[in-house]
């Protein structure tokens, strides 16, 4: 049974704060407060501030507490804190698709809190070092539904600190059941790389298993989604965020253009941008319309670069897709340059 039940902070509730300096000062003393007197007390009861009260602070200049606490008995929390400012290396930055998050604007959730949702440990062969390791794992969708997530978002996107971009749309976050890494051998991400690792993974990683659902390893490009270096994600629309790539010339596309509009968006998009703004990773530094010159004009040259740049340019650092199928090339060339339907 979950029982809602909305406590009040007295000390913050319908006082003055003289001078107000800000709701960045009212964040923090909430926050203060809410982890002393709520959370310490029980681990099981945590407080959802609604962005929407801290910014009416901000213009009422006037304090209001109001805590919602949500109570459940031996279950997932409900919500986890919401800060307004990043207060560790470790926060994980929302920097958009919460409710009342206007644009530019970020939030952020602790590791420490990550982890107060239910985590479990899966023991796999070789993902961070070598041989057999334990990771400790939260399942996505928890920490999704632990957020105040706008109704309309039902993608993930996330973003890495060298510019890579992964996208977990819908159908994916049903069935392959991705998860963020917490623990490496139980080391945390203040004690990344863990021991055999050169490379920090951290802050955050993004992953999907075959322990837990049996086939994933066979998904094309599934490297893409067990991104490293993840300190920042977004809740998005699918619909939204996909219009560049089906608006324009991208209206209309052939059968083939779509089917390459999918491995565009699952692969390619990880360190590109595409046609029209269509969000990707900045990690190529290659924009679009250099890679549409190649399929367009220079399609032999663009269809081995994409399956072995390094036997075109020896000093290329992009990844190689030995394992595309001419089908596969002929759908991402007919998606690149927009081949129309019925033409
Ligand atoms: C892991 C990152 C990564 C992924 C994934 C990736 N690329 Fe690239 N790509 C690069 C980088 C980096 C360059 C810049 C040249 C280099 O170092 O290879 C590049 C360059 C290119 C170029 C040559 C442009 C030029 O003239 O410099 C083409 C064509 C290209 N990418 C197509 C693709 C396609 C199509 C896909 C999807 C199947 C893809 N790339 C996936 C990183 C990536």
């Amino acid at each position: 049974m979950v029982m809602y039940t909305i406590g009040v902070a007295p000390r913050l509730l319908f006082s003055r704060l003289t001078p107000f300096d800000g709701e960045r000062r009212w964040a923090r003393d909430l926050a203060r407060v809410a982890r002393s007197r709520v959370i310490s007390r029980a681990t099981h009861l945590r407080f959802y501030m609604p962005p929407a009260v801290i910014s009416d602070f901000g213009r009422r200049g006037r304090v209001l507490g109001i805590f919602l606490t949500i109570f459940c008995p031996g279950t997932l929390a409900t919500s986890l804190p919401v800060m307004t400012e990043r207060a560790s290396p470790f926060d994980l930055e929302i920097s958009a698709g919460l409710e009342h998050q206007t644009e530019g604007q970020s939030f952020f959730v602790s590791w420490n809190d990550i982890i107060t949702l239910p985590t479990s440990e899966l023991e796999i062969q070789g993902e961070f070092v070598p041989g057999k390791q334990t990771i400790t794992i939260v399942m996505l969708k928890d920490l999704w539904g632990s957020l105040p997530v706008d109704a309309a978002h039902d993608t993930l996107i996330a973003y890495c600190t060298d510019g890579y971009f992964s996208i977990y749309q819908p159908g994916f976050l049903a069935t392959q059941k991705p998860f963020i890494v917490v623990r490496i051998n139980g080391a945390g991400p203040d004690e990344w790389p863990p021991e055999g690792l050169d490379f920090n993974p951290g802050p955050f990683v993004i992953s999907v298993s075959d322990k837990l659902v049996p086939g994933t390893q066979d998904i094309l490009d599934v490297g893409h989604k067990r991104p490293w270096g993840v300190n920042n994600v977004q809740f998005v629309s699918l619909a939204e965020i996909m219009a560049p790539a089906r608006s324009g010339p991208w209206a209309n596309l052939s059968k083939r253009g779509e089917d390459g509009r999918e491995l565009w968006i699952n692969s390619c998009s990880s360190c590109h941008e595409g046609p029209q703004g269509l969000s990707g990773g900045n990690k190529s530094q290659r924009p679009f319309p250099i890679l549409a010159v190649h399929a367009q004009h220079n399609e032999d040259f663009f269809r081995q670069y994409v399956r072995d740049p390094k036997s075109l340019v020896p000093s290329a650092t992009m990844e190689p897709h030995p394992h595309y199928s001419d089908e596969q090339l002929d759908a991402l060339v007919a998606f690149i340059t927009a081949e129309q339907s019925g033409g």
